[in-house]
């Protein structure tokens, strides 16, 4: 069973939709998914009800996740996705997804409000790599971008620079996706091949 936590110090950086849209393009691949929401605002529990996901979803906004996640997965799981609170308002719960994690994904804009928010983000994972026996992988997804605008390849090549690695599928910015809390996740676009790289990372992990 791999476990991947979506991460993020910044509020509104797209870690419930990714998890949603993650979630499913991992289960269209024929996994088995679980996904938790460990956010106290509940927003993916409450989207899963709504829109009547067939994927499992349980809210565990607690700080012992690293402790919990097995014994509530089934016997049958492949994949744990945790959907995450902001890092800062947060920290224990987000320290113990940062410890389940084989995986860990931090959805972010090419945007220097966004990328310079990374490094809390890389301290953070680091402060953990610690207390776990093996490191966990950990990717960018550049989400929220614009078809064609140079700042997709600009910002990616400043986080790769930082020896940091970035998902080569980018999540665009659509009104598709800004709709979409809520709705059923159907058209799952270029979260199809971003899941195919996550599982990919896993077996690196
Ligand atoms: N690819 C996208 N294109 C357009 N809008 C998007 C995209 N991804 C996310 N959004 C929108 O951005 C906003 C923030 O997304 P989301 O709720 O997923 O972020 P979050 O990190 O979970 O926020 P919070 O920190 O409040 O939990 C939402 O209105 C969402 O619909
Ligand atoms: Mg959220």
């Amino acid at each position: 069973m791999k476990t991947i936590a979506v991460v993020n110090l910044k509020g509104g950086s797209s870690k419930t939709t990714t998890t949603a849209f993650l979630a499913h393009a991992i289960a269209a691949a024929g996994r088995d998914v679980l996904v938790i929401d460990s956010d106290p605002q509940g927003s993916t529990v409450r989207w899963s009800d709504a829109a009547a996901w067939d994927i499992p979803t349980v809210a565990l906004p607690v700080k012992n996740l690293h402790t919990r996640v097995r014994g509530i997965a089934r016997p049958t799981t492949d994949v744990v996705v945790i959907d995450t609170p902001p890092l800062l308002e947060n920290a224990g719960t987000v320290y113990s997804a940062l410890r389940a994690a084989d995986v860990v994904i931090v959805p972010c804009a090419p945007t220097s409000h966004e990328v310079d928010a990374l490094p809390d983000v890389w301290a953070a994972i680091e402060e953990v790599q610690a207390l776990r026996h093996e490191p966990a992988a950990a990717a960018v997804l550049l989400t929220r971008t614009i078809p064609n605008a140079s700042s997709t390849g600009v910002y990616r090549e400043s986080i790769e620079d930082s020896g940091h690695h970035v998902l080569t599928t980018v999540i665009p910015r659509r009104e598709a996706y800004a709709q979409a809390l809520g709705a059923p996740v159907r058209e799952l676009g270029a979260y199809e091949p971003a899941a195919a790289e996550v599982l990919a990372l896993e077996v690196q992990a």
